[in-house]
Parts: structure tokens; C-alpha cells; sequence
């Protein structure tokens, strides 16, 4: 009765991939109950989410074919463009769709953008990719995009790009506090990425060491036009989700990252954690930090969860409290 925080799958948005040279759905070997789609099982799998009152989810994708731009990003044939297609055809308009709005799982070297001469992001040359990116998703029938390069000037250049061509309708995600993390290893053994010569995103992320920065970037975003915005990782990052809960009234998105994922099933995996009551009460601490909206590979279990204990008439809140024994060890309320 008195519980401050519930967790809905209302709140949930599934992350999955989509990869374009398989016939059959390929696991995840660091993300364990995660899988590189076929347009077949994408389908499915968006359609199951959908029956499970998921209202959203994020696609990525992994092309046959990468190059030094990436621009199976933006090709209108490329493999989210298509996913975007069938899944608006199979769909309609009973879930949100999100594309991840970057270039690293198409390009060579995997950076986030177009590298020079010398091998560094040239962050002006990669907004005009973006904003073909963007233009491309809109078309194939994206709800929202999700810029998650952290360019300087990317929102900006994107809606602009949006507007000129009349997709004014078309959201921005942006993911405004995205920092240079070790928690994305398993998405990139996920996407097929590894960034060339040993490097890193340290050059565009953020420093873990920041906090007032994140709230700078948040503040550019929203300026440049965002309409919603990310703060990822989650987990490490609870702190950043609260400053920005207490100073933005927009919808804030947290990503709970695949390495946090990969950290839970992995302890799971070995009896050293109960792996349920874990994800519940993670889930639910990024939403009590002030999340509105919870990127998470732990979707479609949460979901299932969830449904169980929906209320026999179907008329109640899709919400459950996390049980209370797993959150009061000692039992002595
Ligand atoms: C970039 C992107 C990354 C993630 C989402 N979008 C990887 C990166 O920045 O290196 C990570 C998501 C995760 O770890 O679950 N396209």
C-alpha cells in the first residue's frame, strides 16, 4: 500500500538484433538467452513481446557487408531498414519501434563514425551519415530514433534533417549521458564489433569520472531538440538518473547495459545469486532513481513475470511490487 516504486512492463523496452546473412537465430555466447534475429524470429519475437503489453522496442542490426562509412546504415535496403518494414507490416501500430541510429556495427574499423586520415572520428563528416541514417529509418517507419554516437551536434543535425523532409512526427532518444564503459563488451561480441588498432570511445564517451558533464550534455540535447533522453549505463550511473530526474521534466530513459545483463545471468548461472528476484530488484532501483523508461535484455523474462500476476479480471494496473522476502532478507517486518 505505502510501496513508492512499482515496476510495469510499461516501462520496458527490448533491445534486439537483427542479422542479415543467417537462416537460422544465432545465440549469444556473453548474453546468454539473447539471440541474433532472422527477419522470421525478429518477427516473432516482437510479436510475442506485443502480446506481453511490451510496448516498445529498440532494433540493431549486423549487415553481411561492412565498410569504411557504414553505409548499410543508412542503404534503404540495408537489414534494420527491411526489419523496420516488416515489423511496421506485421505490427501496425500496436508497438513503438526504435532504431538505434549509429554506424559502429557497419563500419570496418567499428568506430561510431567517420575516421580520418590519422584515424580519428571526424565528428562534422559523420553528422551528414546520421542524418541519412535518420532519413532512411524514418522512411522504413521508425516511431523514434536513437542516436547513440554521441557526436557533438548530432540531435541538431538530425532533426533538422528530419524536419527538412517532413518527418516532424519522427522522436529523438537521445542517448545524452552515454559514457565510455566496460559494460558493453557483450553487445559487441553481439554486433560483430571490434574497434580497430586496440581503440576506444573514450575520444566521444564520457569519462565514468563525470557527473556534472553528464547534466551538460543532457542540457545540449534537449536544446538541439530532443525529445526524450538516455543515461547508460544504469546500474553504475544511478546517481546521474536522479540528477537528472531532479532537474528535467522530460521522459528519461535509462539502459541497463549488456554487461550488467551478462554480470547477473553469469552469477546466476553458477547458484551464487537468485537470478529472478536480482533482476526485479534491479529493475525496479533504476526506476525508483527516477527512470521512466528501462532499456533492458531482461524484457521479455520481466514481462512474462509480470503477466502471471496481472489480476484474474484483466482490469488492474500492469504492475507488480518486487516480493517483499527479496527485499527484506532478515523477514522481521
Ligand atoms: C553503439 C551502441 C553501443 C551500445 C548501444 N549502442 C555500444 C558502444 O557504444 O560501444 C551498447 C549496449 C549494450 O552494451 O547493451 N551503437
Amino acid at each position: 500500500m505505502v510501496a513508492e516504486t512499482t515496476l510495469s512492463v510499461d516501462d520496458l523496452i527490448a533491445p534486439l538484433f537483427v542479422r542479415e546473412d543467417i537462416t537460422a537465430p544465432q545465440p549469444i555466447h556473453s548474453l546468454p538467452g539473447v539471440v541474433q534475429h532472422t527477419m522470421d524470429s525478429l518477427i516473432r519475437e516482437a510479436t510475442e513481446l506485443r502480446d506481453l503489453s511490451v510496448p516498445a522496442l529498440i532494433l540493431f542490426g549486423i549487415p553481411a557487408e561492412k565498410d569504411e562509412i557504414g553505409s548499410g546504415a543508412f542503404d534503404p535496403g540495408g537489414i534494420v531498414q527491411l526489419a523496420l518494414g516488416e515489423l511496421r507490416e506485421n505490427l501496425g501500430d500496436t508497438m513503438v519501434l526504435m532504431a538505434d541510429l549509429c554506424v559502429d556495427e557497419y563500419t570496418t574499423h567499428g568506430h561510431c563514425g567517420i575516421v580520418d586520415d590519422l584515424g580519428q572520428v571526424d565528428n562534422d563528416a559523420t553528422l551528414e551519415i546520421y542524418q541519412r541514417v535518420a532519413l532512411a529509418q524514418a522512411v522504413a517507419g521508425a516511431d523514434i530514433v536513437a542516436p547513440s554516437g554521441m557526436m557533438d551536434g548530432q540531435v541538431a543535425a538530425i532533426r533538422a534533417a528530419l524536419d527538412t523532409d517532413g518527418f516532424t512526427d519522427t522522436s529523438i532518444l537521445a542517448y545524452a549521458a552515454k559514457y565510455a564503459s566496460a559494460f558493453y563488451g557483450p553487445f559487441r561480441d553481439a554486433v560483430d564489433v571490434t574497434i580497430a588498432d586496440g581503440g576506444d570511445r573514450k575520444g566521444y564517451q564520457q569519462d565514468p569520472r563525470n557527473g556534472r558533464e553528464a547534466m551538460e550534455e543532457i542540457a545540449l540535447d534537449l536544446a538541439e531538440g530532443a525529445d526524450m533522453v538516455m543515461v547508460k549505463p544504469a546500474l553504475s550511473y544511478l546517481d546521474i538518473i536522479l540528477r537528472a530526474r531532479l532537474e528535467l521534466n522530460v521522459p528519461i530513459a535509462a539502459y541497463h547495459v549488456s554487461g550488467e545483463y551478462a554480470m547477473l545471468k553469469a552469477a546466476e548461472a553458477n547458484g551464487w545469486i537468485d537470478g529472478d528476484a536480482a533482476a526485479l530488484e534491479i529493475l525496479t532501483s533504476i526506476k525508483r532513481a527516477g527512470a521512466d523508461l528501462i532499456l533492458t535484455y531482461l524484457t521479455r523474462s520481466i514481462a512474462e513475470t509480470l503477466h502471471d500476476h496481472r489480476p484474474a479480471l484483466g482490469t488492474g494496473p500492469r504492475a507488480i511490487e518486487p516480493p517483499r522476502a527479496e527485499l527484506n532478507p532478515a523477514g522481521d517486518d
